[in-house]
């Protein structure tokens, strides 16, 4: 009985969200894809010759948005679960988490990146704590993900919550890139504790 009201509630809400009903008029995937496009306007990161890696993409709307900027670079997906094509985007079905990842990123175009993004989420247990606990950790592996796979001025971008672990992430996040914002986009619903961390250019020596 419980469930079903919370589905209820949540089928109602869907209806009633602009960016929901605005995702389906313009054919993006996700309603995130809007966050992204907030994201870019606000820091200029993805331009069309941008060689990017979206980990965490399905269903796919952040790589959507990226393919409509790029015309001359790359893209590269990551997910756990699988991913419908999208044309012009390569795909690995792959945990971030498992160590033989790198290798297969880094390799793939075989040049560095100029920009990860991470809009990865570990699946919600109810518990809210929990869950932001769990999403900081995958936000502490793409981070050291994305160091590695970066071009010495690139760009890593990445949701994460408020919360017990927001502050050691920008801790971490200080000591890699020399240039750390935070931003919550106004297409993040206002009672998510959703953030994204931007950072630029990576101390490669570290
Ligand atoms: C909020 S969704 C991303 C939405 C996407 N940005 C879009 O616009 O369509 C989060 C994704 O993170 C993926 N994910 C969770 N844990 C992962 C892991 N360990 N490795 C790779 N992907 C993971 C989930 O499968 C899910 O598809």
């Amino acid at each position: 009985m419980k469930k079903n009201i919370s589905s209820k509630n949540w089928i109602k809400k869907q209806h009633s969200d602009f960016y929901v009903r605005e995702s389906k008029a313009k054919g993006y995937r996700s309603r995130s894809a809007f966050k992204l496009i907030e994201l870019n306007k606000k820091f200029g990161f993805i331009n069309k010759n941008t060689i990017l890696l979206d980990l965490g993409s399905c269903p796919g709307g952040w790589s959507q948005v990226a393919k409509k900027i790029i015309k001359n670079g790359k893209i590269l997906a990551v997910d756990i679960k699988e991913m419908e094509k999208i044309d012009k985007v390569e795909f690995i079905k792959a945990d971030i988490e498992n160590k033989d990842i790198f290798k297969k990123i880094y390799f793939y175009f075989e040049k560095e990146f100029d920009v990860v993004i991470s809009d990865i989420a570990a699946n919600t247990t109810g518990n809210k704590n929990l869950d932001s606990y769990k999403t900081g950790d995958l936000c502490m592996a793409s981070m050291n993900l994305a160091k590695n796979v970066l071009q010495v001025n690139g760009v890593f971008l990445s949701k994460l919550f408020m919360g017990s672990v927001f502050k050691e992430i920008y801790e971490k996040a200080k000591k890699h890139f020399k240039f750390v914002r935070t931003y919550k986009p106004q297409s993040s619903r206002k009672e998510s504790k959703e953030i994204y961390i931007y950072c630029k250019g990576v101390y490669k020596n570290f």
